[in-house]
């Protein structure tokens, strides 16, 4: 049985996956999940990861049952293990949107059908197949092409583009300060597939770049950290001087929500390179092909 708990659980699947969501769509889909129930536990806010899934599922046939933490017992002490247990006996799959990939992996360990990772604090593997499959369908490639993150480094973003970017052949440079920078055991691992450049300095990372990205600089579970943070990060923004570096034809990143005149501004984020409510509509094709593929 497989898993996506983290990039690493698509490696020498990926291409496929995302072919797969691009074919669906550009040429439609059938009723491959018919009948199959998603459970979605959900811990944290969403907005796209509960309605690209609902209605991911529904165009493949399936249903899908909304979870949240404090809905269900789990909110109240029941065991992570008990959880994945009785879950597993009603669903096909479960997705599961946590704090902490400790507990992601419990459900996982626990869990007798596939589950799918919804973000944690560690990884945001369906974002990032999204974001593979929004290069592809713009460039036509992923091989040989670069990638620039600005912002905060050591976020669940920036682990699963640094794994999922040298998997598909691409480079990809880290552009944030110190402090956050990417834990070694991600950098690591992605230097294993690829070239990964982790750097504090802005000026002149962004040359070459094709694909330009960043993301919020207070995730989730980090807002009594937010003054700092803000501060710390205020040089890192992408604004039109970083794409003005890029390549004439690069493309602007974001997987929302977006926090203009923070990490971006709205002038780049809804700006002609800008490809970011393509991210978001692919969030649904990238996800069919991901459930498809788990329940083969
Ligand atoms: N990008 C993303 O995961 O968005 P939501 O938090 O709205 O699901
Ligand atoms: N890094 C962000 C992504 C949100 C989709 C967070 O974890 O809040």
């Amino acid at each position: 049985m497989k898993h996506l708990i983290s990039m690493v659980d698509v490696e020498g699947e990926l291409e496929a996956i995302i072919d797969d969501g691009i074919d669906m769509k550009r040429n439609g889909y059938r009723r491959d999940l018919a009948d199959k129930i998603l459970a979605m536990i959900f811990e944290k806010s969403s907005t796209r990861t509960r309605v690209s899934f609902e209605v991911g599922m529904q165009k493949l046939g399936g249903h899908t049952i909304f979870l949240g933490k404090n809905d269900i017992q789990m909110g109240r002490g029941e065991t992570i293990e008990d959880t994945a247990l009785v879950l597993s006996r009603y669903a096909h799959l479960i997705m599961y949107r946590a704090f902490s990939h400790t507990d992601m992996v419990e459900l996982a360990n626990h869990a007798t059908v596939p589950v799918i990772n919804g973000l944690d604090d560690e990884e945001h593997p369906c974002q990032v197949i999204t974001d593979l499959m929004t290069v592809k369908e713009h460039k036509n490639r992923l091989k040989g092409l670069k990638a620039v993150y600005f912002g905060d480094g050591s976020n669940n973003m920036a682990n699963s583009l640094l794994l999922g970017c040298t998997m598909a052949g691409m480079d990809i440079s880290i552009v944030a300060p110190r402090q956050y920078w990417p834990a070694d055991a991600y950098v690591n691992k992605a230097r294993e597939w690829g070239k990964v450049t982790v750097t504090e300095v802005k000026e002149g990372a962004a040359l070459d770049a094709d694909v330009v990205i960043t993301d919020t600089w207070v995730s989730m579970g980090d807002e009594t950290e937010k003054k700092e943070r803000l501060a710390a990060l205020h040089p890192y923004q992408v604004n039109a001087a970083v794409m003005q570096e890029a390549k004439p034809d690069a493309i602007f990143m974001h997987c929302l929500p977006a926090y203009y005149g923070n990490e971006v501004t709205k002038e780049v984020a809804h700006g002609p390179q800008s490809v970011i409510f393509d991210e978001a509509e692919n969030r649904m094709w990238a996800q069919m092909a991901v459930m498809k593929w788990l329940l083969k």
